[in-house]
């Protein structure tokens, strides 16, 4: 993304043609990822309009290339928490600061994780029994995430609004800001110099407190009982910045895949109560796939976005194949890839028997998420928990006004017997 136009060309003289994208990527995705997909599916846009990367193995390629396809976020992320693996690509500080942070948050942590996010879970749920009712953005959705923020990668920040204000105001420019509002730029960069003040003090604070005792066990914790040679030039500021990443990246993006995969889920009756069963057995592997399967349908976005910093062909010695030429922005579809037919048997049907690969909502390739063992526990824990409420209904579903991130999503229940 240029400074100076949206992600589909919107100061171009074709503007009405990138309004109508716009308003079919927001309103008619699948419809338009469909056709696309199905006549030109890399779809170069004349003058600074975009391309579109519609099918599932282009998208793959997309995805591996990245020296030809830059991640776009460094203008946003730069001024806030700093340089950040996701705005640079096949760089020493990607692979160095991704390769440290993969090697600290352990798969065999996923049990505590998923004990960690129950237990609040419940902790949220309990006060909210009485009321038959519960807004789950409001009481879990934002909040469990940011919780385990706090316990599991050991940034609990001040208070809960505070954190929350910083997810929510980061989030917002670096991913939703197409348009380069000034006002939520500021708040972003604004949010980076709170959330790095806050741990230049917290940071000495939980290394005196490993000195005196060295149980610690969160990721901060790791971090600094780690000795790295100044040669590799992981310094205190690199902490600081990967850590403010856990809470960049694993806020918003966790609120809105929970409340997409509970409405997906009370979409469809008969799927509902195959989670409501899982959810009851304890299945935490069909969970899962009911959870990854829901979000297939809604999931958290229409595409990733990079720029193309040198000439290429996708698809190359095939019927589909595109030159795109340096500069572009390219729109690659991880949603239109999980709806390819080519690749994926009965696209449109919900199937919980789906091979994990055939699942993008984690992003594909060099920039796969660092959260993304912890995702695939904390939702369907969450999800499980929630379902397992006596006679769950939905009271009140995502209103579509508000973009990007549900602000509501009311569900009902019966209370359960004491
Ligand atoms: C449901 C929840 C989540 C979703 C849907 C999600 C989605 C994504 C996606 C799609 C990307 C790739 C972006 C791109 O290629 O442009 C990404 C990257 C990333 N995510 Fe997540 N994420 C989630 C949770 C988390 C959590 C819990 C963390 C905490 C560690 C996290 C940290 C990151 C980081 C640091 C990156 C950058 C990785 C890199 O550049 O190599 N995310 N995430």
């Amino acid at each position: 993304m240029s400074a100076e136009k949206s992600v589909t060309g919107e100061k171009t003289e074709k503007g009405f043609v990138a309004k109508a994208l716009r308003w079919m990527i927001d309103n008619k995705p699948d419809l338009l990822f469909a056709i696309i997909r199905n006549t030109r599916p890399n779809l170069v846009m004349p003058g600074d309009g975009p391309v579109f990367i519609t099918r599932f193995r282009d998208v793959q390629e997309a995805l591996q290339r990245p020296e030809i396809f830059n991640v776009p976020y460094g203008p946003m992320m730069d001024p806030s928490v700093g340089p950040f693996m996701l705005s640079r690509d096949d760089t020493v500080l990607n692979q160095r600061d991704k390769g440290i942070m993969l090697s600290l948050i352990q798969r065999k942590d996923m049990q505590d994780v998923r004990k960690i996010v129950a237990r609040l879970t419940e902790e949220a749920v309990a006060p909210q029994l009485d009321k038959r009712e519960i807004d789950v953005v409001a009481t879990i959705s934002r909040n469990v995430p940011m919780r385990l923020t706090g316990e599991y990668f050991g940034f609990p920040g001040p208070d809960l609004e505070t954190m929350l204000r910083w997810s929510k105001a980061t989030q917002l420019d670096m991913f939703h800001n197409g348009d380069r509002d000034p006002d939520i730029h500021q708040a972003n960069i604004e949010a980076g110099a709170e959330m790095k003040q806050y741990l230049a003090d917290w940071i000495p604070q939980c290394r005196d407190r490993l000195h005196a005792n060295p149980d610690g066990d969160d990721i901060l914790c790791r971090l600094l009982k780690s000795n790295f040679p100044d040669e590799i030039e992981f310094d205190e500021q690199r902490i600081a910045t990967n850590i403010m990443g856990t809470l960049v990246g694993g806020g918003e993006t966790t609120s809105q895949a929970l409340v997409q995969i509970l409405e997906q889920l009370f979409k469809r009756p008969e799927h509902l109560e195959g989670a409501i069963a899982a959810a009851k057995a304890d299945d935490d592997d069909l969970l899962y796939r009911y959870c990854w399967e829901a979000l297939r349908f809604d999931p958290i976005n229409p595409f990733v976005v990079r720029n193309c910093v040198q000439d290429y062909k996708i698809a190359s010695g095939t019927f589909r194949r595109a030159k795109i030429k340096a500069g572009k922005t390219v729109l690659v579809s991880t949603r239109s890839a999980m709806r390819d037919s080519r690749e994926l048997p009965a696209a449109g049907d919900f199937c919980i028997d789906r091979p994990a690969y055939h699942y993008m909502h984690m992003g594909y390739g060099m920039h796969t998420c660092l959260g993304d063992q912890v995702s695939r526990v904390q939702l369907p824990e969450i999800t499980k928990r929630l379902l397992k409420l006596p006679g769950i209904r939905l009271v009140r579903g995502i209103d579509p006004k508000d973009k990007p991130f549900p602000e509501s999503f009311i569900i009902g229940f019966d209370i359960p017997p004491s």
